[in-house]
Order: structure tokens, then sequence, then C-alpha cells
């Protein structure tokens, strides 16, 4: 294996580093040692570990660009280094290559695959308060990397930006932990991705001895939907509604996770008569809501709303735009749902045909002033679908 020399990438990382760096810093991939001898001339760094998978490059780094604070190692990532840093600072290979032929040069056949296994291991060796300066380029996918970001409940900051030509950009990110991620280290809870809503990224984890669902806000949505969505947890846990809420704060929420499918994928293997049944809860939830005022909002398209377990109970979960209102669509929109094409054509290979110009009439009824009576007249119509 060559040692790696000191190129364009090298220097945009210590334009960088240099700006930002101080106390004890970890470089992730030394080559030559140009990076790690450069950051050692700031007074303000204290102390440098420099590792690298290739021995040679520990051997020439050591000859060659020695300084008293550094510490050469030979590491494949972090495993043979212990400590916790203010800063890791890594150009790591980020081209994309089929035959990974260079391991100083190419992060994988994808380009990213590199930094996707070496974040995550970053995390235990970095402070809360600490930053990852990471170099990529544009060959390696600027939105996988940020995807890569979101998904280790990080927040990243660009720093550099560079054009240099054959259509390759170089960047330079300055990464930390998100504070729901620090917050959650402290109550015990790892967060494992889950999935990206349209205002928040959802995760799992183990809180108290139980399986979670954790969800923070996505930073670039401008609602205020964390918020909302905890007192609205709240009050539908009263009602017996909702996953339960466990534990949350301005940035948090932790709830009971349901083990539980999409309506719309529960459906496809299971008989009629469960599907009725399943149908009625569902409105009686929601009927629940109706009567509380509470307006759940997004009922008419609630794929990922509605969630049912292998035995058939439910679970409404999502309450980031629900509110009190006396206009409420709960029961009306599941209307709209149950006779949507999508859906309707699900429940005709059940055998359950709902005429929708009666179900038209009858939720216009229901709606008029929401009576036990109007939602008695929708229930038995399902039922007698
Ligand atoms: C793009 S070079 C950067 C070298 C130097 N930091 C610079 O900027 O000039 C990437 C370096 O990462 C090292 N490397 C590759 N895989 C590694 C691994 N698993 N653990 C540690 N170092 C690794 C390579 O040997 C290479 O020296």
């Amino acid at each position: 294996m060559v040692v790696y020399e000191p190129r364009e990438d090298s220097f945009l990382i210590v334009d960088a580093a240099k700006k930002r760096v101080f106390g004890d810093v970890l470089e992730i991939g030394v080559g030559s040692g140009y990076v790690s001898k450069e950051m050692s001339r700031l007074d303000s760094v204290k102390k440098i570990v420099g590792v690298d998978i290739n021995p040679k490059a520990i051997e020439y780094a050591k000859k060659n660009n020695s300084d008293k604070k550094i510490e050469y190692i030979e590491s494949n990532l972090f495993e043979n280094v212990s400590d916790e840093f203010d800063f890791i600072v890594c150009n790591p290979p980020y081209l994309p290559d089929e035959d990974f032929s260079d391991p100083a040069l190419f992060g994988g056949k994808k380009g990213y695959e590199y930094i996707e296994r070496m974040i995550p291991l970053s995390l235990s060796h970095l402070k809360d308060s600490g930053e990852l300066i990471l170099l990529f380029s544009s060959l390696t996918n600027k939105v996988e990397v940020d995807r890569i970001v979101e998904k280790n409940m990080l927040q990243s900051e660009l720093l550099e930006e560079k054009y240099i030509g054959s259509f390759e950009t170089l960047y330079v990110y300055s990464i930390r932990k998100r504070k729901e991620l620090i917050q959650l280290k402290k109550l015990g809870v790892e967060p494992v991705f889950f999935r990206k809503g349209k205002r928040g990224f959802i995760f799992t984890g183990s809180y108290e001895g139980k399986k979670v669902g954790i969800k923070i806000k996505n930073t670039h949505a401008e609602t205020d939907s964390i918020y909302n969505e905890v007192n609205m947890l709240k009050k539908v846990n009263e009602l017996c509604v909702g996953p339960k809420l466990l534990w949350s704060n301005e940035d948090i929420v932790v709830y009971e996770f349901f083990e539980g499918v999409s309506i719309g994928d529960w459906i496809v293997d299971k008989n009629k008569d469960k599907v009725i049944d399943v149908l009625r809860e569902v409105f009686d939830e929601l009927r629940i809501l109706d009567i509380n005022k509470l307006d759940k909002k997004e009922m008419s398209h609630p794929h990922k709303h509605v969630l049912v377990s292998d035995k058939g109970n439910i679970c409404l979960i999502d309450y980031e735009r629900c509110r009190l209102s006396d206009n409420l669509s709960n029961v009306t929109g599941f209307c709209q749902f149950v006779t949507s094409s999508h859906f309707g054509e699900s429940l005709k290979k059940k055998g359950i045909i709902i005429d929708k110009e009666e179900i038209i009439k009858l939720s216009k009824e229901y709606k008029k002033d929401y009576s036990d009576e109007a939602y008695h007249k929708l229930i038995k119509l399902i039922k007698n679908s």
C-alpha cells in the first residue's frame, strides 16, 4: 500500500480544521501525517492521536511529520483508540470503485460506505460537545452523506466547498451530536433509525425495559410539531387512544412502540369478518376523538396513521397535526378512505362493498351535529357491507 501524498483534499481539510480545532484531536487516516502536523502547529491543540490502517503510512508520518504533541498509531478505524476527543478529523477514502482497488482512495462500491461505517463508530470517541470534521466529494454522493448524518441523530454544517475540476466538488462538513442524542444517552436510550417523516425523524430504542418509538424534529421543518405531538398524545392517552406517552421534553417524544403494519398492508391476507372488526375499531376510536373535539387530520389518507397488529389490535399514531377544533374530520375522513379507489378496491376483494353514495350521504348527515344516531347509521352501513 502506497502512502497518500498531500493534495487538494488534504489542503482543504487543513484550511477548515485549522479554523476550529482545539484540545484533544483524533485524525482517522493520517496518510503522510501532513494534516496532523499542520494541526499540531496550533497552540490551542493539546494532543493529537493519528491513526492509519496502512503501516507504511504510520512509518512515514512518524519519520517525516512528527511532533511531540502527536502520537501515530496503526489502527483499523477506532480499533486501537480508547479516549474521547474534542475533534475527530477525517479525510477518508471517499471515491466509488467496483473493485475497491486502493483503500486510501476508494470508500466502497458507491463511495460512501466507509463514511457510513466510520460515523457511528466515531460517536463513542467524540465528546458530547465534540465535532467531526469530515471531507468528502460530490462523487461520494452528498445526499447519501446527509442521510447518514440524519440516521445517526447528528447535524451537519458545511464548512468548505470547492470545485476542483472534472465535475468534482469537495465538501468539508462539521458534524455534531444533536442535543436530542445527548439527552437520550442520559436516559440510557440508544436510538436506532426507523424512518423519516414529513416533519420528524422516528427512531426506535429501549427505555425502562420497553421497546419505544422516539420522535424528534426534522431540523428543516418549520412547525413546532414535537410540542403539539406531546400535548395531543397526553390528551388522547387519557381517552385510551394512541401509543402510550412515556417521556418527553420540547425536542423529543418517547412512546411505547406498537408492533403493527399499516391498515392497507394488514388487510391483504385477512378475511372479511376480521377486516370489518378492525374497521369498526378504527371508527370507534375516531368517534372518541370527534366527541372530544380533537381533529387528528389526515384520516382520508391514513396509511401511516392506522397501525394494526397481527392479532387485529389497532393503534392510531402521529398527532403532529392534531388540533382542538369544532370542525372534525376524523370519522368523515375515514369514510372517504374506505371508499377511496385503492383501499375501496382492496375491500371489494374481501367481499366488502361499501355503497359510496350512501356513505357520502350519511357522512354529511353526521357532519351536521356529530350525533350518536348519525354515527350509528354509518357504522351499520359498514357492518352490513
Ligand atoms: C484520502 S487518504 C487521506 C490521508 C491524509 N489524511 C491526507 O489528507 O492527506 C485516506 C487515508 O485513510 C487510510 N485508511 C483507509 N482505510 C482505513 C481504515 N479502515 N482505518 C484507518 N485508516 C484507513 C488510508 O490508508 C489513507 O492513508
